[in-house]
């Protein structure tokens, strides 16, 4: 397709540029505002384009020379400035809470990352014909990496290690460093030189070196590291996370936290309240949960293993606190809430266009009181938000 010139007028929700051609709305990645460049367009639709820079004409005087060489990894906005990336992403949950939810004036600040690169404590590569890295964005297009710099120095390690190894026969790795190192491996591959780099290690599914969880320590608790269950992957910006969390709910008598996954948020709670119950769909996630409650003496915490949809009708708490995946809250979970009528709630979220979505079906019967963002997730376009609602 031919090439057009293309001036930036700003980023999206995906940290695309955004220009237009002959009125049509063009994204370009890479792209930042003010900046103008030759793009070949590699996708054209109805509505909309997508291309690809050629060439750089000018540059904005926010761009820096990312640490990481690779073009279309996760890392969307790597050539950002890092304050501007915060900027950014505070820019796009105004804007989403206003558009979808009528909601203005509640975000607080965005909490930094206090480690913006070697901040995750969890990355899966993909194996393709032996080379390991990441799959281009949105195809099973391999782009083969060398170091991940958002990874752990010893996952940087490893991943060294993977690459001067016969992995013929490899689909998938994912390395989690958290202090203890656990690789979970699809597929065939030998794993004497991973040995003495880990704590732990599976292969299609099966324990065959170490042991079966790794232990990680958050604030003043130790939690267990399953192969399967959720654990958040920046640890600095998850303890500030959880430390909102407790601080936007005091204490008191009951509290309720759904989508509870290893008990991490309900382990924090415990100190602050007289009972607390989590409500999680993972069952590999709730036999961690109750290992950690054992591993930290805990003894005012249960949790339920369900669905939250189907599981909190006949709860009784004065305080709730929602940290559910990307999909967001069910609208029958909203009725229920509503219906347990909690003095305060409080949602944990990782997609700002489904919190957006409920807090809309929220806000007759709760005030959003504040709303303070967390850059868990430096570099991508993603942000977590906690948001503090009061009952009318
Ligand atoms: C974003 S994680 C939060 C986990 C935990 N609060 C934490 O900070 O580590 C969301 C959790 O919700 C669980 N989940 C997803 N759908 C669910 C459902 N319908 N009912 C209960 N739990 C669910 C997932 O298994 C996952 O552990």
């Amino acid at each position: 397709m031919e090439n057009v010139l293309v001036k930036c007028e700003k980023l999206d929700h995906f940290g695309r540029g955004l220009g237009h051609v002959s009125g049509k709305i063009i994204f370009v990645p890479n792209l930042l505002v003010g900046e103008e460049a030759l793009v070949k367009i590699v996708l054209d639709k109805k509505k909309y384009m997508i291309g690809e820079i050629v060439c750089l004409n000018n540059k904005s005087e926010d761009r820096i020379k990312p640490k990481c060489p690779y073009e279309n990894c996760g890392c969307a906005i790597k050539s950002l400035n890092y304050e501007k990336t915060l900027e950014l992403k505070k820019e796009k949950v105004l804007e989403i809470l206003k558009r979808y939810s009528g909601i203005e004036n509640v975000i607080q600040e965005i909490v930094p990352s206090g480690n913006i690169y070697a901040y995750r404590n969890k990355i899966t590569l993909k194996v393709k014909n032996g080379k390991i890295g990441y799959f281009k964005n949105g195809t099973n297009e391999l782009i083969e990496i060398k170091r991940c710099e958002i990874a752990s120095e010893k996952t940087n390690q490893i991943i060294k290690v993977l690459s001067q190894t016969d992995l013929c026969k490899a689909k998938e790795i994912i390395i989690k460093d958290f202090g203890e190192v656990m690789v979970i491996i699809k597929g065939d591959m030998n794993i004497d030189n991973l040995k003495p780099l880990v704590n732990s290690i599976y292969m299609n599914d099966v324990l065959i070196y170490g042991k079966e969880n790794i232990i990680t320590q958050l604030g003043d608790f130790k939690f267990y590291v399953s192969k399967d269950a959720f654990f958040q992957v920046n640890m600095d910006v998850a303890l500030k996370l959880y430390n909102k969390v407790v601080e936007y709910l005091d204490n008191g008598e009951s509290i309720l936290d759904l989508y509870s996954g290893t008990g991490t948020i309900s382990l924090f709670l415990s100190k602050y309240f007289d009972n607390v119950t989590g409500v999680e769909i993972n069952k590999e996630a709730v036999r961690c949960a109750n290992l950690n409650k054992s591993l930290n003496n805990v003894s005012n915490v249960r949790f339920i293993c369900g669905d939250v949809s189907k599981n909190i009708h006949n709860l009784k708490a004065e305080n709730i606190v929602v940290d559910p995946p990307r999909s967001g809250l069910t609208n029958g979970g909203i009725s229920d809430i509503l219906k347990i009528n909690p003095k305060k709630l409080v949602y944990v979220s990782c997609d700002p266009m489904t919190l957006a979505r409920d807090l809309k079906l929220l806000k007759d019967n709760y005030e959003v009181k504040e709303v303070t963002l967390f850059d868990m997730f430096p570099w991508t376009y993603h942000v977590e938000s906690v948001c503090l609602l009061l009952r009318k």
